[in-house]
């Protein structure tokens, strides 16, 4: 799970991280960001349907509850559990690099209630998953906390904490590290959107309160401006480093 401040860069990171697992796995994005829409145009897809109309529509947290064995039933092909690789086709976009991208669900209208629904559903998927080996699954979560109340840590065999060079985003990299010890689960953290002056700051302030950073993801001048732009995401330099990361923190101690 990717997850940390609102626009430390997750997004941007998980479709990054994604581009670099393709190489070696079959690499799942699973959207559930509630709210932003960018996503599927920097992987360069079409946004495909989300999960939440495969089980006929968003519905009230209790009765997404109740429903929990049903909604697991209706998404397994076979009693093995859920497998991505036989979800409907039209629940699943795939980019040109062969990244799949599952989306739960957004709110788009306005008194439309909580996003509470989609993490539920986002719960259910992850919990009841079933992975070939060569298959990972990075979830890009909705900013701040909303993930922890609803339990989705507990789904998820590791947390990818992002920051940036804020105060805030470092103490919400804090409380992410506390809830991943307290359920035994891998954690990472990532820097990003670092620049060289900045860089011994960013890394003194995290040492200060107990956070070690797994690695740092410099400012990407391609990546601000597709972002932008609107177009599929391009990087030379973040992505460099990334790989670095993937290849030396986190394939070495993979789940
Ligand atoms: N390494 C980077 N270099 C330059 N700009 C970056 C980098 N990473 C992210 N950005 C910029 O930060 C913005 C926010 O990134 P992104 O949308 O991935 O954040 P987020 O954490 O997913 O936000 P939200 O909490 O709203 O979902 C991007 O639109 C892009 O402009
Ligand atoms: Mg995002």
């Amino acid at each position: 799970m990717v997850c940390g401040k609102g626009g430390t860069g997750k997004t941007v990171l998980t479709v990054l991280m994604a581009r670099v697992f393709s190489e070696k796995f079959k690499a799942y994005i699973v959207d559930s960001d509630e709210s932003n829409v960018l996503l599927p145009i920097l992987l360069g897809v079409k946004a495909p349907k989300p999960l939440i109309e495969y089980i006929g529509g968003k519905r009230s947290e209790e009765a997404l509850e109740k429903m929990e064995p049903d909604i697991a039933r209706t998404l397994s092909r076979a009693r093995e559990g859920i497998r991505l690789d036989l979800l409907s086709e039209e629940y699943v976009a795939t980019s040109r690099d062969g990244i799949k991208l599952v989306t739960i669900g957004k709110v788009r209208e306005y008194g439309e209630g909580c996003a509470c629904p989609f993490n539920i559903l986002t719960r259910i998927l992850l919990g009841n998953i079933r992975l070939k080996d060569d298959e990972i699954v990075l979830v890009d979560t909705d900013a701040g906390i909303e993930h922890i109340g609803r339990r989705l840590e507990e789904v998820s065999d590791g947390l990818i904490a992002i920051i940036d060079p804020t105060a805030e985003s470092i103490e919400l990299a804090l409380l992410l590290k506390k809830v991943s010890q307290d359920l035994g689960k891998k954690f990472w953290v990532i820097a990003n959107k670092v620049t060289d002056d900045i860089k011994d700051l960013v890394m003194e302030k995290a040492s200060e309160v107990g956070l070690s950073v797994d690695g740092i993801v410099r400012f990407d001048k391609e990546v601000y401006l597709s972002c932008l732009r609107k177009e599929p995401l391009k990087s030379s330099i973040a992505i460099l480093d990334l790989r670095k990361i993937i290849e030396e923190k986190m394939l070495a101690e993979r789940p």
